[in-house]
C-alpha cells in the first residue's frame, strides 16, 4: 500500500511540513469516509492542482444533533484506506474524537445569515459543528487547497464565508455532483436505503431536473416548486424539509421568474434517510 495513514495531529503537521520544505503543493480533502466515487472524483480533480492529496477521515459528532445518524453513521475505515490506495492518494488523516476534542475543548463557530436556513434551519446547530471541524482540520494540514462536493452546496458557500472572514489561507474548490446511472446523487447515507426505497430516490433528482428545465425556459417558480412538492410527497418522502430556488451567489430565496443564476435545493425523508440534492439553474437568456 502506497497510502499512508496517521491518527494524529502531530504526524499530519510533520507529513505535511516535509512536503512543504520540497516546494510541493498539498490539497485536503476533508470527508466524513464511507468513501464513494463523488469523493474520489475531489481527490482526482484535487491531484489536477496539487502534487500531494490528503483525505482526512473523520465522522465530526458535533455536527450531528441529537436526534441524528451520528451512532448509526457507516464507519468503514480500512474499506477506505484501500479505496484511497487504489486512487493514489498518498495521506489519509483518521482522528479519534479524543485527538479532535481534547478534554477541556470550548470553542464555537458561529457563520450568520447562510446558516439560517435549508439544511441550518432543518438541522440546527449543524453548521457550527461543521464550521468548527472545518476550520480545525484546515489549521492542522495548512493546504493550499481544499475540495469540497457541490452536493452540499450550502456547506461550500459556509466554507468559502468563514475561509474569507477568518483569513485562512487556503484556495477552496468545489467539485460537481457525481450522480448514480439514474440520476441519484451519490451519498455516503444511500447505503441506509431499502431497495424499494433505492428505486424511489431517483424522484428528487427527476424532480430536479423537470424544474431546472422549464426554471431555466422562463417559467414562474412557485407552480413548479408546488408540483415538484406534490411529486416528492406522493413518492414517500416524509417530511419535505424544503424545496426551494435560492440565488447562487448569496442564497437569497427566489421567487417569480429566474433572472440570475439561481440553484433548486431540495432535502427529504425516504425512511431512515435524510437525501439532499441541487442543481443549477441558468437563465436561457444570460451569459452566465
Ligand atoms: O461534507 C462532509 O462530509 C462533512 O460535513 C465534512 C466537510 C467532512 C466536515 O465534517
Amino acid at each position: 500500500m502506497n497510502l499512508t495513514t496517521v491518527h494524529t495531529v502531530a504526524d499530519l503537521r510533520a507529513r505535511v511540513s516535509r512536503w512543504r520544505a520540497e516546494g510541493l503543493k498539498v490539497a485536503l480533502v476533508p470527508t466524513m469516509g464511507a468513501l464513494h466515487e463523488g469523493h474520489i472524483s475531489l481527490t482526482k480533480l484535487a491531484r489536477t492542482q496539487a502534487d500531494r492529496v490528503i483525505v482526512s477521515v473523520f465522522v465530526n459528532p458535533t455536527q450531528f444533533g441529537p436526534t441524528e445518524d451520528f451512532a448509526a453513521y457507516p464507519r468503514t475505515l480500512p474499506a477506505d484506506q484501500k479505496i484511497l490506495d487504489a486512487a493514489g492518494v498518498e495521506l489519509c488523516f483518521a482522528p479519534s474524537v479524543e485527538e479532535m476534542y481534547p478534554s477541556g475543548f470550548a470553542t464555537r463557530l458561529h457563520i450568520d445569515n447562510l446558516t439560517d436556513m435549508l439544511c441550518g434551519a432543518a438541522r440546527p446547530g449543524h453548521f457550527d459543528g461543521m464550521a468548527q471541524i472545518v476550520t480545525k482540520l484546515l489549521l492542522q494540514a495548512m493546504p493550499d487547497y481544499a475540495l469540497f462536493g457541490e452536493k452540499d452546496y450550502q456547506q461550500l458557500m459556509v466554507i468559502k464565508r468563514f475561509v474569507t472572514d477568518l483569513n485562512i489561507p487556503v484556495s477552496i474548490i468545489g467539485g460537481p455532483i457525481h450522480r448514480e446511472a439514474d440520476g441519484l446523487a451519490m451519498s455516503s447515507r444511500n447505503r441506509y436505503l431499502s431497495p424499494e426505497e433505492r428505486e424511489t430516490a431517483t424522484t428528487l433528482s427527476r424532480v430536479l431536473s423537470s424544474i431546472t428545465d422549464r426554471a431555466s425556459r422562463g417559467d414562474a417558480i412557485e407552480p413548479l416548486l408546488e408540483t415538484g412538492r406534490q411529486q416528492i410527497a406522493s413518492a414517500g418522502f416524509s417530511p419535505i424539509d424544503y424545496l426551494e430556488i435560492r440565488d447562487a451567489e448569496n442564497l437569497e430565496l427566489m421567487h417569480g421568474v429566474i433572472d440570475r443564476p439561481a440553484r433548486v435545493f431540495v432535502a427529504a425523508r425516504l425512511g431512515k434517510a435524510r437525501l439532499i440534492d441541487n442543481m443549477a439553474i441558468i437563465p436561457a437568456n444570460s451569459d452566465a
